[in-house]
């Protein structure tokens, strides 16, 4: 299966919510993998604490240690199901940018075990600086995706990482763009500025963005937010993008085609405005996720619509009595180690 690593140039452009949002309408079974250096976002973000962290990267990269089969045969213990089927998993990332020292030798056996899943990986790697501690990561990629607000100052940042990853990834074949939301210039403008193809753009969508970053608001019919439904096209077209990929062909709408041919910049075949997807299945589309209790709202009482009482599968127990208070971070990964 294939690995898409997703990584920012700095500016917080939203490379966790997409990460989230792509697995949301990922059309197989797909694991986030939080390999971001400074920290893993989900738990405390989307999962507002509600999770415990007793596994996920830290865990794995002990075993890693050990070699490279040890983290591939322990890698599905390390997950955590995001719905009922286990089609979205979780790998939780470090709690401790500090940690981020102690995991650096075992890169490349994570980064081999992530590649060799028989599942799609979306791995966030974080922001990208001159000597990425996830080279090994980025390297094993089936594509790269650097994520960006379509602005001259993310342009800019963008173009040294462009150097970077291409460097790391011996050339721009599997290296694409996904911009985010409204900016002074248009996909095709940055796709030329850049030299590099915008694989598919994910819209302003700061409502849904509230609830998967920050598990902010109202969780439900999550697939059909606008967010998450370009996220589904944009998924498409990454999984169309991996070079030798026979998905291409076949994943696509008579209508994306069109886009495609439409909006192409010069030599590029694989460009998506997704701006406006197709709606596909999505309306229909149930995804436990969205209905698990585990993503209600941390509000005081019984939320809406939820059993009184009732608990995320997994969750832990409150702290300190209070329902509505989130586990505490200390106990992430590698806590008190
Ligand atoms: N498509 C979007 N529309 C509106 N807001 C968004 C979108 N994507 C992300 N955001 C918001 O942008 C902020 C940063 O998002 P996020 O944490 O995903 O960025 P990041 O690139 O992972 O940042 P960091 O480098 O700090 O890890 C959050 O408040 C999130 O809700
Ligand atoms: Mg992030």
């Amino acid at each position: 299966m294939s690995l898409y690593a997703l990584v920012s140039a700095g500016g917080a452009p939203g490379v966790t919510t997409s990460a989230v949002a792509l697995a949301l309408g990922w059309p197989s079974q797909v694991i986030i993998a939080e390999c971001d250096p400074s920290g893993g976002d989900i738990l405390a973000g989307l999962f507002v604490g509600h999770l415990p962290a007793s596994s996920g990267l830290l865990p794995l990269a002990v075993e890693a240690g050990r070699s490279a089969d040890a983290a591939a045969r322990a890698l599905w213990d390390q997950l955590i199901d995001l719905d009922d089927e286990r089609s979205r998993l979780l790998l939780a990332g470090i709690s401790d940018p500090r940690q981020a020292a102690a995991i650096a030798g075992s890169w490349p056996a994570l980064a081999a075990a992530l590649a060799g899943v028989p599942a799609d990986v979306i791995a966030d790697c974080g922001r990208l600086d001159a000597a990425p501690a996830v080279e090994a990561v980025l390297s094993a990629a089936s594509l790269a995706v650097l994520v960006l607000r379509p602005s001259l100052r993310q342009v800019s940042k963008a173009r040294h990482r462009v150097e970077i990853l291409a460097e790391i990834l011996g050339g721009r074949d599997r290296l694409v763009l996904l911009p985010i939301g409204d900016g002074p210039h248009s996909a095709r403008e940055v796709a030329n500025a850049l030299g590099v193809p915008v694989i598919a753009a994910l819209p302003e969508d700061k409502k849904t963005a509230s609830v998967l970053s920050d598990g902010a608001g109202n969780r439900r019919d999550l697939v059909t937010r606008p967010l998450v439904r370009a996220a589904t096209a944009a998924g498409r077209a990454l999984r169309g993008a991996v070079p030798g990929s026979s998905r291409a062909e076949a994943d696509r709408t008579e209508a994306e085609r069109s886009a495609v041919d439409a909006a192409a910049p010069g030599g590029w075949t694989g460009y998506t405005d997704v701006r406006a997807p197709a709606a596909g299945r999505l309306a229909a589309e149930s995804v436990a996720l969205a209905a698990a209790p585990v993503w209600e709202p941390a509000v005081p009482g019984p939320s809406p619509g939820a059993p009184p009482g009732a608990a995320p599968p997994g969750a832990a127990p409150p702290a300190d009595g209070d329902p509505a208070a989130p586990e505490p971070l200390a106990s992430g990964p590698g806590a008190g180690s």
